[in-house]
């Protein structure tokens, strides 16, 4: 059962925390649904599309610490399937700060060495978008510091179900035997492949759902539920997530004394 961590940690200072962090146990890939950036935003009288602008405020400080930290890989959910139900004005305000993130951060992310790629079905985004979205991805498909997945226009189903059309097409022109079809084989038909499956997966804002984000990949991932809106969710709170990531047994089923890592 996924908690948020014990108050007993409340009264430290970044500094503390960081000392507090064991450094060969951190987590290789964390995955993040970013929620609340709307109430952040209405709880100080102001348009949502401000929440959003300040959740990349956040983003960036997320992927300065994970190069910081050495943690590899960080997988974001930046719009959902379901988010294209919201009202087009949200929906074009996201889909420019989309733009204006990887037209002017683009150079960041290749001076941080970070490779990013985009999942989902990124031909509904409007084409300046998928514009942006490629660019990037051919501009930093070189980097290999840290990898940078936003998940846009995603869906986890979705994506199980296009991977077992991809599967189906294989089998039928014989280049898959359905016999051999394993769970490793199923993965490298995933969008994410081949980053490994998410250790922690951090979501924002109170809400404890999974909300159709990475369904095959988070089976064994720890869950991590903060009643911390996105655009709050800072360098401290980042910490105190990996140090209760730190502190669970990640038995994978197993007892853990079978368990050598
Ligand atoms: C959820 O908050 C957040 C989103 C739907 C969008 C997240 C997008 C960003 C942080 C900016 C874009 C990211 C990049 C990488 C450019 P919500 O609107 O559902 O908040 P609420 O639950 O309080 O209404």
């Amino acid at each position: 059962m996924a908690q948020t961590p014990s108050s007993s940690l409340d009264h430290l200072s970044e500094s503390e925390l960081t000392a507090r962090l064991d450094q060969e146990v951190l987590p290789k890939h964390v995955a993040v649904i970013m929620d609340g950036n709307g109430r952040w935003a209405e709880l100080r009288g102001l348009p949502r599309i401000a929440g959003h602008r300040e959740g990349i405020n956040s983003v960036r400080e997320m992927i300065a610490q994970c190069l910081e930290l050495g943690i590899r890989a960080l997988t974001i959910y930046a719009f959902s399937q379901e988010n294209w139900n919201r009202p087009s004005q949200e929906i074009n305000a996201l889909m420019g700060l989309l733009e204006h993130y990887l037209s002017t951060e683009r150079d960041k992310l290749i001076e941080q060495q970070v490779r990013f790629r985009a999942v989902g079905r990124l031909e509904l985004l409007p084409e300046s978008a998928q514009h942006w979205v490629r660019t990037t991805e051919k501009e930093t498909a070189h980097l290999d510091k840290m990898a940078l997945t936003v998940a846009l226009s995603y869906g986890g189903r979705a994506e199980i179900v296009d991977a077992v059309k991809g599967l189906l097409r294989d089998a039928a022109s014989g280049t898959v035997q359905p016999d051999r079809i394993d769970e490793a084989l199923f993965d490298r038909y995933l969008s994410t492949h081949p980053l490994p499956d998410p250790d922690l997966l951090i979501r924002t804002s109170g809400e404890t759902r999974i909300s159709n984000f990475l369904l095959w990949q988070l089976a064994y991932t720890e869950l991590y539920f903060t009643p911390t809106l996105w655009p709050d969710f800072r360098r401290r709170e980042f910490l105190l997530a990996l140090i209760e990531y730190q502190r669970r047994e990640r038995r994978f089923g197993r007892v853990l004394s079978t368990v050598s890592s």
